[in-house]
């Protein structure tokens, strides 16, 4: 097997919770350690698309930074940069765009969702889908970690690259989506939607930096149902399935292990048995963070030496792209 390229992004958006961890950065981490190259970005240019505070935006950059690393992205074996430190991105989204029509971009669901029925949205959040496929081709990635709300997009960028060779001549990869486990945390508190930043009650996630007080507070108050004991129905017991879905990510059993050894235990009681299995998880992740956060110069140091790698391949890719066009 030829070692794959492998490009993700994640939004600067402040402390990723429970969800992001074991639905995405998890699988970043472990995929570094398999000989291939793995570039990660920090994609401020993404966030902008809906307004923000440039002073938290700024502090965002930083925990997401410090989070990740906590985490277990290793800059020695992989490239963490922040997108706008590397202005080809922008260029290449440009020449990409020429080539998508308004058409294709129109049918993507975060327009749809985003901008609401009036279109209100900006430019930014219409065309944001070819940023990420410049974001993807920049480094003619092979293979991206998506969730699966991202597909659609993955697929724009595969037709823009097949688009640009068709005008131009083979040049570009197509990149494949690696898509890890596909069943979501939910939220804490409505069991039925997906654990999210957008929910406004901090009560329905776990963020990485919630203390052990914190997390046993919140699984103690996680919405369940009326049948007290620990079973995995996803579909009839939401509330329950999610606790132990959770607990399995967090410890490596299964569903089946974790309710044969919860039988005949309250639920009630068994949330205090996901909380200590959660905190023995993030607790170390925890306090990295918390060590890393007051270590600016660190982290600037990082984001330097990162762009600096990334601008390596961006420079030569962009160059490459701009003879084949024509400037
Ligand atoms: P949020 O909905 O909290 O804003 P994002 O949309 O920023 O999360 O997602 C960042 C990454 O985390 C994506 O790869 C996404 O698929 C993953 N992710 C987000 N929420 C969950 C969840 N509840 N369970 C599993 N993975 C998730
Ligand atoms: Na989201």
């Amino acid at each position: 097997e030829s070692p794959k390229k492998i490009f993700s992004g994640i939004q600067p958006t402040g402390i990723p919770h429970i969800g992001n961890y074991l639905g995405a950065l998890q699988q970043w981490v472990e995929l570094q350690g398999e000989g291939h190259h793995v570039i990660y970005s920090i994609v401020d240019m993404h966030s902008i698309t809906v307004p923000q505070d440039p002073d938290q935006l700024r502090q965002n950059i930083y925990d997401m930074t410090a989070c990740l690393l906590a985490c277990g992205i290793d800059p020695d074996k992989s490239i963490l940069f922040q997108q706008s430190s590397v202005s080809q991105h922008a260029e290449l989204a440009w020449v990409l765009g020429c080539k998508a029509t308004m058409a294709r971009l129109k049918h993507l669901p975060q327009w749809k969702v985003k901008s609401g029925p009036k279109e209100e949205g900006g430019v930014g959040l219409f065309t944001y889908p070819i940023l990420q496929a410049a974001d993807i081709l920049l480094y003619k990635a092979t293979h991206v970690p998506i969730g699966v709300d991202q597909v659609q997009h993955l697929q724009l960028a595969q037709d823009l690259a097949t688009t640009f060779n068709y005008h131009y001549g083979q040049y570009f990869p197509q990149p494949t989506a690696i898509l890890g486990d596909t069943k979501k945390v939910q939220s804490l508190r409505k069991p039925d939607s997906k654990m999210s930043k957008s929910e406004a009650d901090p009560k329905s996630r776990i963020d990485l930096t919630d203390s052990p007080e914190v997390i046993r507070e919140k699984l103690k108050k996680a919405v369940t149902d009326f049948t007290s004991a620990v079973t995995y129905d996803p579909d009839t017991r939401p509330g329950v399935s999610n606790l132990v879905r959770i607990h399995s990510a967090c410890t490596g059993l299964s569903y089946e292990e974790i309710c044969q050894q919860n039988e005949g235990i309250e639920t009630a009681k068994y949330k205090f048995v996901v909380a200590d299995a959660v905190i023995t998880k993030l607790d170390p992740i925890r306090t990295e963070i918390l060590r890393l956060q007051k270590d600016r110069s660190f982290l600037d140091d990082v984001l330097r030496d990162g762009a600096r790698k990334a601008r390596d391949f961006a420079e030569k890719t962009y160059s490459e792209v701009k003879k084949l066009v024509g400037f």
